[in-house]
């Protein structure tokens, strides 16, 4: 295994506060790289020059020296992407030089956009509930081998090909829509080309560029998106997003061998959200739930919707930590549970009276199974911002003790607030 590399995965079902934790460790890097996702990602990152937000950007780009790689599993919207660049070049970051998109990296066009809010719009009960950013359409056109990627927007008669394979493909579905501009190639076209003249340096080859820098001992970050829990083929389908989330997106996404991923770190919030519908056995709607939410601050950083929230639900990110073979633990958010009398935490799912430390994320069983919880003391005095292990309340460290012990994983760091300084180093 590569030993200095770190891979940077969430082990819920997102928000688990990734954007602070790789923030943290691109310090330690060379090379920041996201294999997977779109701009349904919301990383959010506070340091002394104010808040950020990525979206598709790696978050190695707030970091000057840092070169930064999307690779050819992430789907990449163009104008999403330019308005992400330009309103961080006002915040006095510069890019140019050190971010790279592969050859093979989808595009997120309007017609996934408009196809994701038609399927959302459908029937409410059953919707998904995305972020609405094409991320299913986009990766389902990459499927059904229909998509644009980046490398077309190389050469403008490819490009004009791709657009009319791509609309003679989808016109049923288009004309569905209603809307005549997304049947439009030509419209289609002028809409990609100021990214592809202003990116035509920019587009290369990410998976050779990952291989020079693996042999030549560069740290690399793989930073994750969303969580293990959204994977879509290893999650709670269908409420899932549409890439892999697992450790597996790293070799699919980019192309590199097994072990180029050195450590695997799991993030793990203190507690549980969920954006959007499906299952979340330890749901609290109640005081305690829209507690945990306002001190949290569990709004969504894409789209602003208020998350759902609960206890911790290690059952599943046990699963999930097993899914991605995480070799550590960062707890997130810990602060958020300062002046709870008790906390609960779920130890197993049940289901038909049986219990399960290691549940079914499969509806038939997820959606029916009750949380089997074990009652922890709170504390009262605040952990907020704290840096020192040692400072910590006693019934706080038994709950991260007890975590370490339920999932025999350390748990490395415990982050106990937003801003970038507010983490501790487990001792
Ligand atoms: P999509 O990825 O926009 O298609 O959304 C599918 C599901 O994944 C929805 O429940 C979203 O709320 C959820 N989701 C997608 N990206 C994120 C994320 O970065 N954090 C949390 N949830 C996400």
């Amino acid at each position: 295994m590569n030993q200095q590399n770190i891979t940077i995965i969430g082990l819920q079902w997102g928000d688990e506060g990734k954007g602070k934790v790789v923030d943290h460790f691109c310090r330690q890097a060379e090379i920041v790289v996201r294999y997977g996702g779109g701009a349904n990602a919301g990383h959010t990152v506070v340091t002394d020059k104010g808040k950020f937000v990525l979206h598709l950007l790696p978050t190695g780009i707030l970091h000057p020296d840092i070169q930064c790689l999307i690779g050819p599993g992430v789907v990449c919207d163009p104008v999403g992407f330019m308005e992400e660049l330009d309103s961080f070049s006002k915040q006095g970051i510069v890019y140019t030089g050190r971010l790279f998109i592969d050859y093979s990296t989808h595009l997120v066009l309007p017609q996934h956009k408009a196809l994701d809010r038609h399927a959302e719009s459908l029937d409410s009960a059953k919707a998904i509930a995305t972020t609405l950013r094409g991320i299913g359409p986009a990766y389902s056109d990459k499927a059904e081998r229909v998509g644009l990627t980046a490398g077309d927007l190389l050469d403008s008669r490819r490009l004009r090909q791709r657009i009319e394979n791509y609309i003679m493909h989808k016109r049923p579905q288009l004309v569905a829509l209603n809307e005549r501009q997304l049947l439009d190639g030509d419209y289609l076209f002028d809409y990609l080309v100021p990214f592809a003249d202003r990116f035509v340096n920019s587009i290369g080859d990410v998976t050779a560029k990952l291989k020079e820098a693996l042999a030549a001992q560069k740290r690399i970050l793989f930073e994750g998106a969303q969580g293990a829990l959204l994977d879509l083929g290893l999650g709670t389908y269908p409420f899932v997003t549409s890439s892999s989330t697992t450790i597996g997106g790293v070799f699919s996404g980019l192309g590199v061998p097994p072990s180029s991923q050195g450590e695997i770190l799991g993030v793990v919030k203190a507690y549980t959200t969920r954006v959007g519908n499906g299952p979340f056995p330890t749901e609290l709607d109640d005081e305690t739930g829209r507690n945990l939410r306002d001190k949290g601050g569990e709004y969504g950083a894409t789209t602003g919707r208020p998350r759902r929230t609960g206890w911790l639900d290690l059952a599943v990110v046990n699963r999930a930590a097993y899914m991605t073979g995480a070799t550590g633990i960062i707890l997130t958010k810990l602060d958020v549970l300062d002046g709870f009398a008790k906390i609960n935490i779920c130890v197993a799912h049940e289901i038909e009276e049986k219990s399960n430390k290691f549940p079914p994320l499969h509806g038939t069983f997820i959606e029916k199974a009750k949380p089997v919880y074990q009652t922890l003391e709170g504390w009262s005095q605040p952990t907020s911002g704290l840096t020192d292990y040692d400072r910590l309340p006693l019934q706080a460290k038994a709950y991260i003790e007890f975590i370490e012990e339920y999932l025999d994983l350390p748990v490395r760091h415990i982050s106990t607030g937003s801003h970038t300084s507010s983490l501790i180093k487990k001792p």
